[in-house]
């Protein structure tokens, strides 16, 4: 039987752990070809053994996605060494973690890493992949969102601003590109078990997973499944949307 991405270049942002890692793994399994894009060089070189491990094909590329220029050579070294990307998950983002504050208290250059390493470095990896494929007349991009967009969660003001961005953003590209065949979305996880969590007290993890109405915290895989949705053909009528994939804790 023929995999649902066989023959496909996928590009992953952010590839080295967690929803990444485990979207990298999912499109390998599907039969895409990867480009694995992360600051981290022995994380995303580890996640490309993997997927070679695994029969699968991957070019493992350390970069940082909120840099331009860095961009603009990566995404031509993968035109070179595999061909014009027909997926992309622009997956690459994080809160400020041990640097969030309340908004009033809130520094300006902790909102400019904000909004490059979640808003800026999905569009401008998007600007990347759109001429290609509207030349082609197809193309997948999924853009990681996240519940805090839509619940405004508490201390994460600049998180949730950029966020709400990339919704946005999915929104009216979506719009643009739907007459060359080509779908925009985007997945917001909610509470998701990657590195983050597993530095909180787990006592509070466990807390928090309690009072979702899944009664657990999701999988990286959880939101592998989404982003394979989107990724694949099954969702060519499917663009502009946002889903939220959080075991009921926030609905739309
Ligand atoms: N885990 C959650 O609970 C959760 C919830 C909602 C949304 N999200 C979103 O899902 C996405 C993935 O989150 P995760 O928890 O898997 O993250 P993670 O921190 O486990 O992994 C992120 C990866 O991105 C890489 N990275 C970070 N900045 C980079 C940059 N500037 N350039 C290139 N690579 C960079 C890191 O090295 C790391 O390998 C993010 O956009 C995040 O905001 C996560």
């Amino acid at each position: 039987m023929t995999k649902p991405l066989e023959g496909k270049i996928a590009v992953v942002t952010g590839a080295g752990n967690g929803i990444g890692r485990a979207s990298a793994l999912r499109f390998s399994a599907d039969g895409a070809t990867l480009a694995l894009l992360d600051l981290d060089k022995s994380a995303v070189e580890g996640v490309a053994a993997e997927v070679k491990a695994a029969g699968g094909k991957a070019l493992p590329l350390a970069l940082d996605c909120s840099n331009a220029d860095q961009i603009v050579a990566a995404f031509a070294a993968i035109r070179k060494e595999l061909g014009k990307p027909d997926i992309l998950l622009n997956n690459v983002g994080q809160s400020a973690r041990e640097r969030m504050s309340d908004f009033v208290n809130s520094d300006m250059a902790v909102l400019d890493f904000i909004l490059d390493v979640n808003l800026k470095s999905c569009i401008l990896c998007s600007r990347q992949v759109v001429n290609d494929m509207k030349e082609r007349g197809s193309g997948k991009i999924i853009n990681l969102t996240s519940e805090s967009a839509v619940n405004g969660s508490l201390k994460t003001w600049d998180y949730s601003a950029a966020k709400a961005g990339v919704i946005g953003f999915t929104r009216a590209v979506a719009r643009e590109l739907a007459p060359y065949g080509i779908n925009v979305n985007a997945v917001g996880p909610g509470m998701t078990r990657t590195r983050a969590m597993d530095q909180l007290p787990q006592d509070l993890v466990q807390k928090i997973a309690d009072a979702i109405p899944a009664r657990r915290a999701g999988k990286p895989e959880d939101i592998a499944n989404a982003i394979a949705f989107f990724a694949s053909d099954q969702s060519d009528y499917v663009t502009g949307q946002t889903l939220l994939v959080n075991g009921g804790n926030w609905m739309l």
